[in-house]
């Protein structure tokens, strides 16, 4: 959202059609952004999506010492990177956004130090570190908790050791690898995860001089090198954003075609919209999603990649409350990803909750009222339960769905929603 918004309002019922771009992935960019520390110099990052997140990333860098600028209209970032970052990421700029714990593998690897706050937990979960710091000590850190903060050392380097992740988690991959990069000797990572945005940023490193092998498999061979030089990568487009156009287009008996969005990083996610009715063709650079009739509910399992994204389980949500028939959604990323259920009843949505599952039985329509965005993903759910409820729904504490969604109001205005910004 280029205004800055305090609540969405919505009238609705409404179907999409038209076309819409995908730009590169929230939780690729700030990833990337990251590991940019690792490598003094100039490195570009093309197709930087334009959301609140990439500026408190971009405020983290600065502080560390980077000097960045960004073309708004190419979505180009230039991070110049010092030959002495500095090591400590404040509690300040943590608590707003937890990717800045992707800062700690590559400043342990390349200061030697890192100070991070802890992040605490947010709104979808507690959210551990242990895997990331379990392997960061295999690795040779020595890790302690002062004050909030984390303080990872490795004042004579990191070195390289085989370790094996308990669960695929995407951060924890993140911080390992970027930190097995620079190490000296080689490093097996076991049951890492396998979303696009490891591969990305794999290759990310791999222009810089890493040497990194068996990216989108589970086990990574990472033979540490001892600099690594500035580079150019383009990010990966947002596969949850294109996910949720999807379920837009699905949920509102529309035809969006969605341009620069990637099907293949979501087979299971189309074909769960396959099922409910709708026709998925491919197009030169993207690919169209058109439904005719009222959805038929989905049953959906989240689970790590090439699993059913964590991510679109709100959507998915979404579109069976207004599906025919009954659907059992199931969460088994994050425990407390069900919050916004509460909200969603409140337009008309017939949900029950017990533990990680939640029963949903379809009505026709909802019905709109004041609603209340969670978290980003909770936020977009709504919007699209919004936009099939009769009447005027309005989504507060909307500044959520800007950390993830460029444009969203705009985007969403162009393909025929009643949407202002309050
Ligand atoms: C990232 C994304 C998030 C997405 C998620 C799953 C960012 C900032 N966030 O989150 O949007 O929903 O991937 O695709 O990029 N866990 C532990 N200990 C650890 C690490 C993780 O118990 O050391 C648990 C978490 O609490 C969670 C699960 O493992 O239950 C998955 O976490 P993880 O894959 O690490 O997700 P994030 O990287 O936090």
């Amino acid at each position: 959202m280029a205004e800055s918004s305090a609540s969405l309002r919505i009238h609705g019922p409404v179907r999409l059609v038209g076309e819409v771009r995908v730009t590169g992935a929230k939780n690729s960019a700030l990833k990337l952004m990251a590991a940019s520390l690792l490598a003094p110099g100039k490195n570009i990052l093309h197709n930087v999506p334009q959301i609140a997140d990439v500026e408190i990333m971009s405020d983290l860098l600065t502080r560390l010492g980077c000097t960045i600028s960004y073309d708004r209209a190419t979505l180009t970032m230039a991070i110049d990177v010092p030959s002495e970052p500095g090591h400590k990421a404040e509690y300040e700029l943590v608590r707003k956004m937890r990717a800045s714990i992707n800062v700690l593998g590559p400043l342990l690897t390349r200061v030697g130090i890192a100070e991070i706050s802890l992040p605490g937990g947010d709104a979808i979960g507690s959210r551990g570190l242990d895997f990331h710091i379990a392997g960061l000590e295999a690795l040779g850190a020595t890790i302690k908790f002062e004050h909030g903060y984390i303080i990872a050392t490795a004042p004579n380097g990191l070195v390289g050791a085989e370790f094996e992740l308990v669960f695929p988690s995407v951060g924890a991959t993140e911080n390992l690898m970027t930190a097995a990069v620079l190490a000296t000797g080689r490093t097996t990572l076991y049951n890492v995860a396998r979303e696009p945005d490891i591969s990305d940023l794999g290759e990310y490193l791999i222009a810089m001089g890493a040497q990194i092998e068996g990216l989108g498999s589970s086990t990574l061979v990472i033979d540490g090198v001892k600099t690594l030089h500035a580079a150019t990568h383009s990010t990966l487009p947002d596969r949850i954003v294109t996910g949720t156009w999807a379920f837009a287009a699905a949920m509102t008996q529309g035809d969006i075609t969605i341009k620069g969005g990637r099907a293949d990083h979501l087979e299971i996610p189309l074909d769960k919209l396959v099922a409910a009715g709708a026709v998925i063709t491919s197009t030169t650079d993207g690919f169209r999603v058109k439904m005719d009739h009222r959805p038929i509910a989905i049953d959906v399992a989240t689970l790590p990649y090439p699993g059913f994204p964590t991510d679109l389980q709100p959507m998915a949500i979404s579109l069976n409350s207004i599906a025919q028939g009954s659907a059992m959604v199931t969460e088994n990323v994050f425990e407390a990803r069900f919050m916004f259920v509460n909200e969603l009843r409140r337009l008309g949505a017939n949900i029950t909750v017990d533990g990680h599952h939640a029963a949903i039985s379809g009505v026709p329509l909802l019905s709109g009222a004041p609603v209340i965005a969670t978290d980003i993903r909770a936020g977009a759910g709504l919007v699209l339960a919004a936009l099939v409820a009769e009447g005027v729904t309005i989504v507060e504490d909307a500044f959520h769905i800007e950390r993830g969604y460029p444009n969203f109001a705009e985007d969403l205005r162009e393909l025929g929603a009643e949407i202002e910004i309050i």
